[in-house]
């Protein structure tokens, strides 16, 4: 489980301890079960993309999703990973001799059978960040790998003006993961950090 990068705070995410708060948390729950049930005969590499406000439970269901898999001893390489982290970490790497390059770092997001993409659109969509973006996806695309991705970006900007899932990605990829993932859109849940403070 380290080594899939599984953040310490969702070692202890599986479906068993998400609660089903309400009824589109218990159909969403459900039908990612069946994912890992399914796991490694997903339709064409078909991932998730979990769209939800602060708090609602996305990454501790992308977690699971990698926990039950690897705990259930299902094949394949599990990779989790936080876009901003990775962001910072290829920045990084420009003002080192030391650390490993850009294509270094991103090889195991291309390499991996099941990669999870936290906190996609996170970070300010520069061009820069685009690209990179651009070319970890869209290799996955072409493999047909799959992909879970959690994102606060929906697709409709609201009263608050937030910018759209396609406006922080670009058009190309938010293209692209209607047919890499089966999107659910988690509302009407609090934050459930709220509840545990
Ligand atoms: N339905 C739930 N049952 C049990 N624990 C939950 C549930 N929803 C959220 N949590 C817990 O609440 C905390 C916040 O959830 P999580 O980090 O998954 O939110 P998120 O949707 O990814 O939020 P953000 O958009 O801010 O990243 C975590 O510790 C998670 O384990
Ligand atoms: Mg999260």
């Amino acid at each position: 489980m380290a080594a899939a990068g599984i953040p310490k705070r969702y070692a202890h995410c599986t479906l068993g301890t998400f609660k089903e708060k309400s009824p589109l948390l218990k159909l969403v729950r459900n039908d990612i079960q069946k994912f890992v049930d399914l796991w490694p005969h997903t339709e064409k590499g078909k991932g998730l993309l979990l769209v939800g406000e602060c708090g609602v439970g996305k990454t501790h269901l992308a977690a699971a999703v990698l926990i039950e898999l690897i705990t259930a001893d299902k094949p394949g390489k599990m990779l989790f990973n936080n876009f901003q982290d990775l962001i910072q970490e290829i920045q990084a790497s420009f003002d080192s001799d030391h650390t490993p390059g850009k294509a270094e770092i991103l090889q195991p997001l291309l390499d991996a059978d099941l990669l999870v993409i936290d906190e996609l659109g996170s970070q300010k969509p520069t061009t820069w960040v685009q690209d990179i973006l651009y070319y970890v996806i869209n290799t996955r695309y072409n493999d047909e790998k799959t992909t879970i991705f959690t994102t606060n970006y929906f697709d409709t900007t609201d009263a608050s003006k937030r910018e759209s899932l396609a406006d922080r990605i670009g058009t190309r990829l938010r293209s692209r993961l209607f047919e890499m993932a089966w999107r659910y859109e988690i509302t009407g849940v609090g934050d459930y950090r709220r509840n545990t403070l």
